[in-house]
This record gives C-alpha cells, structure tokens and sequence, in this order.
C-alpha cells in the first residue's frame, strides 16, 4: 500500500481549509492513516526543503512555513502520490485548473511566496524521507 506525506499549509490552515482538503482527499477514497497539527519547526523545514536550499524563494518559502499552525497528514492507498498531486494541481494557484484544490481554492496573494494551500510528495523516496521527518514514530508501519 503506498503511502504520501500531505501537509496543509499554514495558510490553508488560516483560512479554515483544513476540512475541504480532507474531505476531498476522503472522497477520492484514499485512507487518512495518521494526522497532526503543528507549527513547523524550522530544522524540520529545512530537511523537508532541502532541494530547494538556495533557491531564491527558499527563504520566505521556510518564513512561510513556520508562520503557523499546518495539518500533517499520512494518506494511503495505492497510487496514493500521484493521486493526491492529481488532485491538488499545479505547483502555481493562479495557473492550477479548476477542479483541482489550488485551483479551486487558491490564488496569488502578491507575495513573494507561493501559498498555494497543500504539499503532496512527489515520489515514493520523498515520501518515506519526508514521513520519517513529520512521523518520526510511523517510519516502519504496515504499507
Ligand atoms: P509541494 O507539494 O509543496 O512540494 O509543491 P510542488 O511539488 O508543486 O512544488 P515544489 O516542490 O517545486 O516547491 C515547493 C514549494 O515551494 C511550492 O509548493 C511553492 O510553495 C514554493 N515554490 C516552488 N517553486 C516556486 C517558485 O518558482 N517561486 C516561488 N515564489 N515559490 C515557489
Ligand atoms: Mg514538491
């Protein structure tokens, strides 16, 4: 059974999204196996981004982050990783498609950062790296 790291993001967390994203998630049949909020601490953060370190958005990307309380969510089922950044669109709000929970729900705010609501990882490397730094407690559950 595959599973994928989903985090809403602290501003889909401020604006009382948290709900929407899991009902979606839920009713596209996927499992939620685990689930916590937090403020993400910025050691944990910078692990999470490590490819982007450098980038020019990678530090109002960490600033963002770390603003506030996010949603943590362990989602299974096969083909889950796909699936999920099926359902949350492109990377960009504005350019997302309708249909998708950045599209649907997301935009462009004019900040240098993009809030674009979800992660979902991107493969199943990323995930099991990335669920070990979220869930340090799951790393060896059943899949
Ligand atoms: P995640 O599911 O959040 O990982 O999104 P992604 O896989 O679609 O994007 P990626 O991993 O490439 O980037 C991680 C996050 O950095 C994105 O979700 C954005 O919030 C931010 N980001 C990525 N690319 C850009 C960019 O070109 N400009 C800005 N301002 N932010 C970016
Ligand atoms: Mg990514």
């Amino acid at each position: 059974l595959e599973r994928t790291l989903v985090i809403v993001k602290p501003d889909g967390y401020a604006r009382g999204l948290t709900g929407e994203v899991l009902r979606r998630i839920e009713a596209k049949g996927y499992t939620l196996a685990a689930l916590h909020v937090t403020t993400p601490d910025r050691e944990r953060l910078a692990q999470h981004y490590a490819e982007h370190e450098g980038k020019p958005f990678y530090e109002p990307l960490v600033d963002f982050m770390a603003s506030g309380p996010a949603t943590f969510v362990i989602v299974e089922g096969h083909r889950a990783i796909e699936g999920f950044r099926a359902l949350a669109g492109a990377t960009d709000p504005t350019a997302a498609l309708p249909g998708t929970i950045r599209g649907d729900l997301g935009r462009d705010w004019g900040l240098k950062v993009q809030q674009n609501i979800v992660h979902g990882s991107d493969s199943t490397e990323s995930a099991e790296r990335e669920i070990g730094i979220w869930f340090p407690d799951e790393v060896s559950a059943l899949r």
